[in-house]
């Protein structure tokens, strides 16, 4: 069957490369979505290993419609037994581009109602509409007089992982913390640093990667669990097959620190909810004092942005960082996100790298900057000078 994943924006290609690492097969690459084939095995699988996706859907039905009757009709024909039973409730989601419909919501008032009449004409019962957490989630997707119908086999976003029992003011969503991860090359070999960790997203997300561990692990509730052909052994088969126990020595570190202690209390807590034993590790720490593990690796961070023009304490973060860079981090591919352009200047090194990236509705760059060990000379040529 076709299954489509949804991510967030810049995210598809390593999307796509989860996929294929899962055996998915003809995966095609589009605008903050992949689609793939897969059979139901696959659709848990997807549902439980992959980091970068927001849900995974499962198109029902595409077609044309010429206007709103029209899309009435077309809801009208679906048989929806096939995929609930009145007693369990149900929401409508979704996106619509459409000169039809100035109400952007309307589609979805419309597909409610095809289910609720078509139960109600079956057996006289009409099924709830619940919201907040619905046992069957459908979409729609209009584009212009395109619609497809889809059902969404997650339920809740799959950034909620299950894990996170505190936040910061402002934490990472955990698909991007995943996402910048794997964009960041990474080799899971050698050390993995955030320095201004808040609630520990991004070392949590690093050290659950190189475990081999699904990041959905302590997640205990998928929509598909309330399928009429859910096949609880199968599930279960896939869930008993994933590693849960961490390696004993990584033979490397995964370290966040962050000058707030009550936030650092908090990483250890979501730590908690985790197989991970020891191979993570917080602490209190103002990053100007941080020493990064020797032998070098990979830091990123996520930097307090700023919202005003004149936050000169920001503009010193990014000055200090910019030094802290230059000087205790010899070895390191160090990795910033932050939506503050002027900012970013203040680091005064030459980016190797700018990938535009959102942190929910904010554009970003995710910029790069090498931190030879050495000099430059000696980098280059392999020669002392
Ligand atoms: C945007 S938040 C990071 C959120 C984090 N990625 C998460 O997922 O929870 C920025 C963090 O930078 C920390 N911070 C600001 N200045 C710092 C400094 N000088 N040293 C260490 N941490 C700092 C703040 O305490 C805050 O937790």
């Amino acid at each position: 069957m076709k299954i489509v994943a949804k991510t967030l924006y810049g995210f598809e290609n390593v999307l796509a490369d989860e996929l294929k690492e899962l055996g998915a097969k003809s995966i095609k690459i589009g605008n903050r979505v992949v689609e793939f084939e897969g059979d139901k095995k696959m659709l848990y699988t997807t549902n439980l290993w992959l980091r970068t996706a927001i849900s995974i859907l499962v198109p029902i039905k595409s077609f044309s419609f010429r206007d709103e009757k029209d899309l009435k009709r077309e809801f009208s024909k679906f048989n929806f037994s096939q995929y609930m039973t009145p007693n369990k409730t149900f929401a409508v989601k979704g996106a619509v581009n459409s000169p039809e419909f100035s109400y952007t919501k309307y589609p979805m008032l419309l597909l409610k109602d095809a289910i609720a009449d078509f139960f109600n004409d079956k057996v006289g019962q009409r099924p709830s509409v619940d919201t907040k957490s619905p046992h069957v989630v459908f979409d729609i997707h209009i584009s212009q007089n395109d619609c497809t119908v889809s059902i969404n086999s997650s339920g809740a976003p799959l950034f909620q992982r299950g894990y996170r029992k505190g936040t910061g003011l402002a934490p990472l969503n955990e698909v991007v913390a995943a996402g910048l991860i794997y964009l960041s090359g990474w080799d899971m070999k050698s050390n993995f640093v955030d320095i201004m960790c808040g609630s520990g997203t991004l070392p949590i997300e690093a050290a659950l990667m190189a475990n081999g561990i699904p990041s959905n692990i302590s997640r205990k509730q998928y929509a598909f669990m309330n399928w009429p052909d859910f096949d609880k052994q199968l599930w279960q088969d896939i869930y008993d097959e994933a590693p849960k126990v961490p390696k004993r020595d990584l033979g490397f570190t995964i370290v966040g620190s962050d000058t707030d202690g009550d936030v650092i209390l908090k990483a250890r807590d979501n730590v908690k909810a985790l197989p991970l034993s020891k191979t993570v590790s917080f602490e209190v720490k103002d990053f100007k004092d941080a020493v990064p593990p020797e032998d070098g690796g990979t830091l990123i961070c996520n930097p307090p942005y700023g919202e005003r023009l004149d936050d000169f304490a920001i503009w010193d973060v990014y000055k200090d960082m910019g030094d802290f860079f230059k000087k205790q981090c010899p070895g390191y591919t160090c990795w910033v996100l932050s939506s503050n352009f002027d900012a970013f200047k203040r680091i005064e090194l030459k980016p190797s790298k700018k990938i535009q990236v959102y942190n929910g509705s904010l554009s970003c760059d995710f910029r790069k900057y090498d931190i030879f060990k050495g000099s430059m000379i000696e980098h280059k040529y392999g020669v002392k000078k």
